[in-house]
């Protein structure tokens, strides 16, 4: 099954610090390392990624911005911004393509502040709770969702 097309995955802050932040809730993996597994999940589809890891808000939004010429879908973990950020959610909701968010950790299972995603209403699903896997989970989803919209790519 083949599509085409550029995911831009977006990581947001503190994010480049995974494999020495806190192992034991985002996994011991580099986020070099997570993002080549969804660099090899999305080439079994056809999709190119490109990715952006950013500890400033507005490097983000500017990255979305882009992406409405640049991109068919948008997997983004925004860490933090994830429970605050109504600027990026914002500017999500002005992306057309396909839009999946993605945790490491299971926030629903944290402290409060962690329960509220700005994002949920704008994206079209989330994945959260399985580590690393979750990124691929989140490429799978694009591809069947990609294939929905009029491809070749349903998964089901
Ligand atoms: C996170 C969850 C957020 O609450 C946290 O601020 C992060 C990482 C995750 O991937 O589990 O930075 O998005």
């Amino acid at each position: 099954m083949s599509l085409t097309g550029e995911i831009l995955v977006l990581s947001g802050p503190n994010l480049d610090l995974l494999g020495e932040r806190d192992p034991a809730l985002y996994g011991t993996q580099t986020l070099a390392q997570v993002i080549e597994r969804v660099g090899a999940r999305a080439a079994r589809y056809g999709l190119s990624t490109r990715h952006l890891q950013s500890n400033a808000e507005s490097d983000l939004i500017v990255a979305v911005h882009e992406a409405r010429q640049a991109s068919v879908a948008i997997i983004v973990n925004a860490g933090a911004l994830t429970h605050t950020s109504w600027a990026l959610t914002d500017a999500l909701e002005l992306f057309a393509g396909v839009k999946v968010e993605v945790h490491l950790s299971n926030p629903a299972a944290r402290e409060p502040f962690r329960h509220l995603s700005t994002l949920a209403r704008v994206v079209d699903g989330t994945v959260a709770g399985f580590g690393a896997l979750g990124y691929e989970l989140a490429v799978d989803a694009v591809a069947s969702l990609l294939g929905a919209a009029g491809g070749s790519a349903r998964l089901d």
